[in-house]
């Protein structure tokens, strides 16, 4: 099978209302939290993408039965602690770095040796950020350079621990929750604000969870070691894999979408703001709450008067996976955008900050990197016809699926490169395309 994908054509205007795949972030977290309930779990509309199956094959060689059904999936955990395997047992997270961080925490308790390993991106993320609090809790962790492979040897004698988390990271914030989530006493996080999704999940779960919102930052407490039983839970569509097609629907001509069924939880929805403070029509409608996440329509219209932005640093961590995407939207804007504290988007499945800082100049949009701020000079004139190829970006899915919209919404003849890349979050893709009445071959 060809490794790339064509496209040759824009996408013609589109008046459609579609549905968008299961949230990855929830579908992780719902697995990983079902592993370790008394009874049974179903979960419904769990995102079927490579990210999530190789978090269930993990979850299965920890001792738990997962059955597949033909609506939801089957989990069926033995309690916190209750896993049983063998003496070295490899783990794979292959792209996932969700998954290695927080399933980090989830072990915290087990004392068999676990090697954790990963694909060639994943190997080449930095694991300190969750080494550091995870040895405080007493873990043993050996590595080269604190990067995968990990072995991991959990104890018997975790101690609860303080931490201050200064990234803004949901992944360090998370691992370090199922590890006190394990461990007796009361574990408290100092922490930058960012996605919640854990955080929602214990309170549904009725964990033993306190939250203070402060101005600049959170202080969450748990008391650890409280049981609890299987859970029901239906995954929103993702954001992050629907701002793909409200940034298409933005740049295309006389085009209106209805992205149904949205998790739209104010922790990811910076992409949204953004968008609006540059002009863009985006309207929520039919909004709910469900099990402490909110739910809803997105209305999106195509804009021919976007302007440019200075993103304000404290919306980072909302956005932090759609900044390719705004990059490509400012790039289309009048006026030069300004982002600044960019670092932790170097630190992504591929160094994002360095891959959109070179497909924007591919493309003919001028920008500057300055350490880890980014400059953008838009061009509502936009319009593209020379050709394109896209190649050697880690297979990072998120560079893909943002070059694929980029030839959809801009034309041009674009060959890219690795385009399998997408089953790492979202394989139904080029099928959403299609459904538009996009073409590629
Ligand atoms: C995620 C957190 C973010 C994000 C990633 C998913 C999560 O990473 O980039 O795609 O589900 O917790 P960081 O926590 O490193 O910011």
């Amino acid at each position: 099978m060809k490794k790339f994908l064509l496209i040759n054509k824009k996408i013609n205007s589109f008046n459609k209302s579609i549905g968008i795949s299961g949230d990855k972030s929830l579908s992780i977290r719902c697995a990983i939290m079902a592993s370790q309930a008394i009874g049974t779990s179903k979960i419904f509309n769990l995102l079927n993408s490579e990210d999530v199956n190789n978090a269930l094959i993990a979850i299965r060689k920890l001792g738990i039965k997962v059955t597949q059904k033909k609506n939801y999936c089957e989990i069926h955990g033995n309690g916190l602690n209750g896993f049983s395997f063998r003496e070295n047992t490899k783990i794979n997270a292959q792209n996932s770095g969700t998954f290695a961080r927080l399933i980090l925490g989830v072990v915290a308790k087990t004392n068999k040796k676990i090697v954790l390993k990963g694909d060639k991106s994943l190997s080449n993320r930095d694991f300190t950020r969750v080494i550091e609090p995870l040895n405080k809790f007493g873990m043993k962790i050996n590595s080269k350079n604190n990067k995968l492979p990990l072995k991991v040897l959990g104890t018997k004698y975790l101690r609860p621990i303080d931490y201050v988390e200064l990234k803004g990271s949901a992944q360090v914030k998370s691992c370090i929750l199922l590890a006190a989530l394990n461990t007796p006493g009361i574990t408290k996080i100092k922490c930058k604000p960012s996605r919640n999704h854990t955080e929602l999940l214990f309170k549904f779960l009725k964990l033993n969870l306190n939250i203070k919102k402060k101005n600049k930052y959170d202080l969450i407490t748990l008391k650890g070691e409280k049981q609890y039983r299987g859970f029901n839970y239906r995954i929103p569509g993702d954001i992050s894999s629907a701002s793909f097609f409200i940034v298409l629907t933005l740049l295309s001509k006389n085009s209106k979408l209805i992205l149904k069924n949205i998790n739209v939880n104010k922790t990811r929805t910076g992409i949204i703001d953004v968008l609006k403070k540059m002009n863009a029509k985006i309207l929520l409608r039919n909004r709910r709450e469900y099990k402490g996440e909110q739910i809803s329509d997105i209305h999106v219209y195509s804009s021919n008067n976007l302007k440019c932005i200075k993103c304000p640093k404290e919306f980072n961590s909302r956005l932090i996976d759609e900044l390719p995407l705004i990059f490509l939207a400012c790039a289309k804007a009048k006026g030069t955008s300004y982002f600044q504290n960019l670092d932790e988007l170097r630190h992504k499945e591929s160094d994002r900050l360095k891959l959109s800082s070179k497909f924007l100049k591919m493309i003919g949009i001028k920008n500057i990197v300055n350490k880890n701020s980014f400059m953008i000079k838009g061009n509502p004139n936009l319009s593209l016809s020379k050709n394109f190829i896209v190649k050697n970006f880690m297979k990072d899915h998120r560079i893909f699926m943002l070059s694929c919209i980029a030839a959809m919404a801009l034309g041009g003849k674009w060959k890219i490169y690795d385009k399998d890349s997408i089953n790492t979050s979202f394989p139904k893709f080029l099928k959403t395309i299609e459904e538009l009445g996009g073409i590629f071959k």
